[in-house]
């Protein structure tokens, strides 16, 4: 992928060659710095700076050109100022009515009016109607039916369906399909939001304000399709087909102003430098220049990002963000998918707000200057995995792709088309392809290879030969480790029901790898969309792989098992405890992988694990006997009925009759249970109490039946109320149930976390995070400290 191979360019690559060199662009006539006085320009501070200042120089020429269609806004008096720059322009998308009386009219399609809901501070959209007409009104303060506000002129409920503003009559997502189709859908300004001289100003919208937008002719489209099929949605289907069809003709001009900008950038980058002594050769960067032609290429690179980060937020499937948040524009890319968007906002290259071009430079300059050590000489190549022979006695640390999550190469031709055009004369051979090349791209998609048999088929195949070049090439005395984004929401109640992952690992088997060990690491961003909500706790799996031995042996599913019954309570052991204060123990969210390591470490010693017919034990097997080991349980029959009646009925009623057929098949009664004070029975109901509902008086040591369960969540209890000193104390009381109560909290953390019940999964994960420091509080309260380790 050309995107992903010049990332890691300018991040290994092109700084260490330009290391240590002092700025040599003008100075911004603003820059509030004093840059300019600084003599010594360590690592890549004085390319981070270049960049910074050959951005503010494109600003400066773009706003010349085309700084017309950004008109500063008329205030009202009440602002104490006359005019203000525009953050955004807040559109809705719009359709002629599907109802005969109002087809002539432009029906808004909005998916919420509200524009900021930081109480106190609440502006909304108003719009007014008369007769086959509407007008949108910006108002302040909070609506008086906020519900109504906040839907929009969608219907409740899921989909893409409306009722139209002047009629009411409903307005289907079939119907906004088709329009789409036809290419009728249109746009109506909804709002401007201004900078103010104290904070956001947001105005009711005018003719004039429409219609300088309107003004906006761009010269240059990009071509290329919008992928068709995309998990978290596709923009296809309502019409919007090729790249250029995502973004307004003003937005189209700024990025084609900018992205022009980039090779005059270029060129005057290299007369400024030549200005200064340097010294030419006129080889560029892809040639291994290191003179003025390829520094002024080195520039155009992060200018060229600059390009497609405003490309980011300046599309028509960017939103404004309403919530206390405030974060201006949320960009195309909060996902990684192009959902259909109904109200979008406009944003301003030139504000100082989210969205500018200033901004994104800035960004880019600062990982230039903090992130990026360019004191080590690092390369980036294209190469396809399955053939490369790059990796020969080398160390390798790999990300590969995850089976079907994310289809790269379709969704980062939004970003190539216009890198392409920026900067193609810079890498031609990297940019020959009109668009990203698809066809070697490992990934999982059914609707390229024509069916999800064939996806799958493809997929480990291509990861198996990809693999297999690594375990071949790599240097012998060091692990190779491979990083897996695993989703835990995957797991089921066998532990293991992930094609993607079980696909994963059988190629990597297969490669010639055997498996020494598996570590969890948090990698991805919680607030990720693609995360929150579907994978909340997603984190990266690590394998830690050395190639297999040839001779390696065979084994039967009797001796695999003897050999798993051997290793893994330890294993387990090990992990759930950590030991003294510097090695933590796993996590209960990261228990599940953990395990796979010491499990996988024998199945893949082995040449194979023969099943009793003879055939080869699957991964699947494999997993599924590894994982028993984390449900097995010995807790006490109170315990036990807690368990099972949680797993059916979480915190909620259920009926007696039921709660009495399982009491018995666990060895207790109702009545019990409800004596030792974990469940409510009454009205022909059971119900578990919930933690925040348990006494504050109690003390163990005086009560008579004590299960597991209810020392767990007393547990809970007070280290969510009093803190660890407290939970210590606690700890100390129920004497001998301690290894019991974390082992259920495990227990239910995995069970939770299946079930998708997120918020009692935390409450179970922090009593187990919070282990060590309970048992250290309950050290001290008996009297005796717990002794750190030597060594
Ligand atoms: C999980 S991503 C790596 C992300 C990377 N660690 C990062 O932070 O940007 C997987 C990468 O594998 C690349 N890829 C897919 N098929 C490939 C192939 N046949 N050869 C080489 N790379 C491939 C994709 O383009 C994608 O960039």
């Amino acid at each position: 992928n050309p995107v992903a191979v010049l990332i890691n360019k300018a991040m290994i690559e092109i700084p260490p060659k330009f290391a240590g060199r002092a700025p040599i662009g003008p100075i911004p006539k603003e820059d509030k710095q004093t840059s300019f006085k600084k003599t010594d320009w360590p690592c890549s501070t004085g390319l981070a700076e270049d960049v910074r200042r050959y951005g503010a120089w494109m600003r400066e020429e773009a706003f010349k050109r085309i700084g017309y269609l950004y008109p500063k806004v008329q205030l009202p008096k009440e602002y104490g100022t006359h005019e203000a720059r525009v953050i955004a322009w807040l559109w809705a998308r719009t359709v002629k009515s599907p109802n005969p009386a109002f087809s002539h009219a432009d029906i808004p399609l909005v998916s919420t009016f509200m524009l900021c809901t930081i109480a106190g501070k609440e502006v909304y959209v108003e719009p007014i109607v008369a007769g086959d007409n509407y007008q949108f009104t910006v108002k302040m303060g909070k609506p008086k039916d906020m519900d109504a506000v906040k839907n929009g002129t969608k219907t409740i409920g899921r989909g893409a369906n409306f009722l139209c503003l002047l009629s009411g009559s409903p307005i289907s997502g079939d119907y906004i399909k088709a329009e789409g189709q036809a290419g009728r859908i249109g746009a109506r300004l909804m709002a401007v939001v201004a900078e103010g001289p104290r904070g956001r100003i947001y105005l009711s919208p005018t003719p004039e304000t429409e219609a300088t937008a309107r003004q906006a002719k761009p010269d240059w489209h990009p071509t290329g399709d919008v992928p068709v099929r995309l998990s978290g949605g596709t923009c296809v289907p309502y019409g919007l087909k090729e790249w250029g069809d995502l973004f307004t003709p003003r937005q189209l001009v700024a990025l084609t102003t900018f992205s022009d900008l980039v090779q005059e950038a270029r060129e005057k980058v290299k007369q400024d430098a030549v200005k200064v002594g340097w010294q030419d050769d006129d080889k560029g960067i892809c040639d291994n220049g290191t003179s003025a032609t390829a520094y002024s290429d080195a520039i155009g690179v992060y200018l060229g990002f600059g390009v497609d980060k405003l490309s980011d937020r300046h599309s028509t499937l960017t939103r404004w963000d309403p919530t206390p948040t405030a974060s201006g524009i949320i960009n195309t890319f909060s996902r990684q998918a192009l959902p259909m968007s109904w109200d979008f906002s406009e944003g301003n290259p030139f504000s100082e707000a989210s969205g500018n071009f200033d901004g994104g430079v800035g960004w880019i300059a600062k990982v230039i200057d903090r992130s990026l050590p360019a004191n080590l000489r690092g390369f980036a190549s294209i190469e396809d995995a399955t053939i490369q022979t790059l990796s020969s006695g080398k160390v390798i640390s790999t990300d590969p792709p995850y089976y079907d999550n994310i289809f790269y190469a379709d969704l980062s031709d939004y970003f190539y088309v216009w890198m392409r055009r920026s900067l193609r004369p810079v890498y031609p051979s990297l940019f020959s392809t009109m668009t990203v090349p698809k066809a070697e791209e490992l990934v999982a998609t059914p609707y390229r290879h024509g069916s999800k048999e064939k996806a799958e088929v493809f997929f480990l195949k291509g990861m198996t030969e990809a693999m297999h070049r690594l375990a071949e090439q790599a240097h012998p005395a060091f692990p190779t480790t491979i990083y897996y984004a695993f989703k835990q929401s995957d797991t089921n109640a066998t532990g293991t029901g992930n094609t993607g992952w079980e696909t994963f690992l059988d190629a990597v088997l297969r490669a010639g790898f055997a498996l020494t060990g598996t570590w969890p690491m948090r990698t991805e961003l919680s607030n990720r969309m693609i995360g929150s909500g579907t994978n909340a706790l997603a984190s990266c799996i690590i394998l830690v792989c050395r190639k297999r031995d040839p001779n390696a042996t065979t084994i039967s599913r009797r001796e695999y098992i003897r050999e798993l019954n051997a290793i893994l309570p330890e294993a387990l052991d090990e992990m759930t405890k950590g030991s003294g204060y510097d090695i933590s123990p796993v996590a209960p969210v990261d228990l599940s992988q953990s395990i796979i390591g010491p499990g996988m470490a024998v199945f893949s010693k082995y040449a194979a694990v023969l099943e009793a017919d003879g055939s080869t034990m699957t991964v699947h097997t494999a997993l599924q006997l590894i994982n028993r080991f984390l449900a097995e349980d010995d807790f006490d029959a109170d315990t036990q009925f807690c368990l099972h009646w949680f797993e059916q009925n979480g915190w909620k009623e259920g009926r007696f009759g039921d709660a009495d057929t399982l009491s018995r098949a666990k060895g207790t009664s109702v009545t019990g249970v409800a004596n030792a004070g974990v469940v409510e029975s009454g009205g022909g109901n059971v119900r578990l109490f919930k933690w925040s509902e348990y006494p504050t008086d109690w003390d163990p040591t005086t009560d008579d039946r004590n299960p597991i369960w209810e020392t767990l969540h007393h547990l809970i209890r007070t280290l969510r109320q009093d803190g660890e000193t407290k939970a210590g104390q606690l700890l100390t009381d129920v004497k001998n149930q301690g290894e019991s109560v974390r082992q259920l909290a495990y227990r239910l953390y995995t069970l939770c976390e299946r079930q998708g019940w997120a918020e009692d999964a935390r409450a179970y994960n922090e009593l187990i995070t919070s282990w060590t420091g309970i048992e250290s509080a309950a050290g001290e309260a008996s009297g005796k400290m717990t002794q750190g380790k030597l060594f």
